[in-house]
């Protein structure tokens, strides 16, 4: 037998491919098409970083105001997914429901072309977000106004609660962090079904079905279920005492590419601590993240992720817990897009070759003789 190339597990530190959209690195650097996340987050709005990702150049405003209206002209959900979505129930998660929706959109939308298609999912999100826990629950469908921006309608429709300038700034830099992260594992996922060449709708909600795991996207919303256990700054020592005691995992720390620091965790948890101080509240919240971060970095050098501290700002918001993965997802789905039209632009099936390590020359025995 021929001898294969082995990678390590999880293909951990393998390049797989070639990429201009983005890059991570150990030591905290995040790149979009060659602009750090830091620059991006202090001057670009979310469909300028949007347009930048997908397109691989930030927008003249002609191409800005295109994209712009691209979106707003396929905002509006059709009844169908909504019935789908009311369908599964109260008691359906977020995500499942998010996930079924956009699968039943590739059997329901008329977009002929796959940019269309690819447009019209992004456009979509929003709403589709908004809705994946009220109509299940028997709520009326949100629609989308005219004139809103993408952040701006998603956060209106997800809360009722007036956000101020300053929160609608912070959920935008949030949503612009968590738009694209070059091979994570639902990127990743993304690409192989675009690369078996099925449409935008089915490499979208295979990006879903990966993104919803405790190890990826649902972090955020795990780790605001820990904050809310923790609860008090002086409660978390012995937190994280008691989670290594029993070798649990304490979500929101840790990355498979930064050993340093998450820089878009560093600039949440600034923005965390500005909105708890222009709202004039008490900063326990911040306190007890930053001490649970002091820990872990003592413990195991281990520094917090993007989910850790996007968590406490949509909490602040009040935007309910299981709708915090769906809008990680309403983000993503464009570096997933953007990956999806690289992968088929110069297209390779993926089909990875495995080690086997079973057995060999069994004999059939018949099923009244095992
Ligand atoms: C993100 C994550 C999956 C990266 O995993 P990875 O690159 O495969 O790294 P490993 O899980 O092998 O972790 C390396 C070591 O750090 C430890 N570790 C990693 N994350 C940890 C965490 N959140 N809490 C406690 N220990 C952790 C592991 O136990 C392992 O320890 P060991 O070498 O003594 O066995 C992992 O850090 C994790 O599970 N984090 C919690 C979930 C989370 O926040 N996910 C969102 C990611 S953006």
């Amino acid at each position: 037998m021929e001898a294969r190339a082995k990678v390590p597990k999880g293909l951990a530190g393998i390049s797989v491919t070639d990429t201009s959209i983005a890059k991570s690195e150990a030591d905290g650097t995040l790149l979009y098409r060659g602009y750090s996340i830091e620059e991006i987050a202090a001057n670009a709005g979310f469909e300028e970083t949007a347009y930048l990702v997908l397109n691989g150049s930030l927008p003249k405003r002609a191409e800005l105001e295109a994209f712009e209206s691209g979106l707003r002209a396929r905002s509006v959900v059709d009844g169908r997914i909504f019935g789908i979505m009311k369908e599964l129930g109260a008691g359906a998660h977020p995500i499942d429901v998010l996930r079924t929706a956009v699968s039943a959109l590739g059997s329901i939308d008329r977009e002929q072309d796959v940019k269309g298609q690819q447009l019209s999912v992004e456009a979509k999100m929003p709403v589709l977000v908004a809705n994946c826990l009220r109509v299940p629950r028997g709520g009326r469908p949100l629609e989308p106004q005219a004139g809103e921006g993408f952040a701006g309608g998603l956060l209106r429709m997800l809360t009722s609660r007036e956000a101020s300038d300053y929160e609608r700034w912070a959920f935008e830099r949030v949503l612009i962090f968590y738009m694209e992260h070059d091979l994570n594992a639902s990127s990743f996922t993304v690409r192989v079904v675009a690369s078996t060449l099925a449409d935008p709708y089915a490499a979208a909600s295979a990006g879903l079905a990966a993104l919803k795991g405790p190890l990826h996207g649902g972090a955020n919303e795990g780790a605001m279920q820990m904050l809310l256990e923790v609860k008090e700054p002086s409660a978390a020592v012995q937190y994280v005492d008691d989670a290594f005691r029993d070798g649990r995992k304490v979500t929101g720390f840790g990355h498979r590419v930064y050993k340093e620091f998450d820089p878009r965790a560093r600039l949440c948890k600034g923005y965390l601590k500005e909105m708890l101080k222009r709202r004039g509240e008490d900063d326990r919240l911040y306190r007890l993240c930053d001490t649970l971060e002091a820990e872990m970095w003592k413990r195991k050098r281990l520094p917090p992720n993007l989910d850790y501290y996007a968590a406490p700002i949509f909490y602040l918001l009040g935007i309910d817990i299981p709708l915090y993965t769906p809008i990680f997802a309403a983000s993503r789905v464009f570096g997933w897009m953007a990956h999806y039209s690289e992968q088929v632009s110069e297209n390779k099936l993926i089909r990875p070759d495995a080690t086997y390590v079973g057995p060999t020359g069994q004999r059939y025995v018949p099923l009244d003789a095992r």
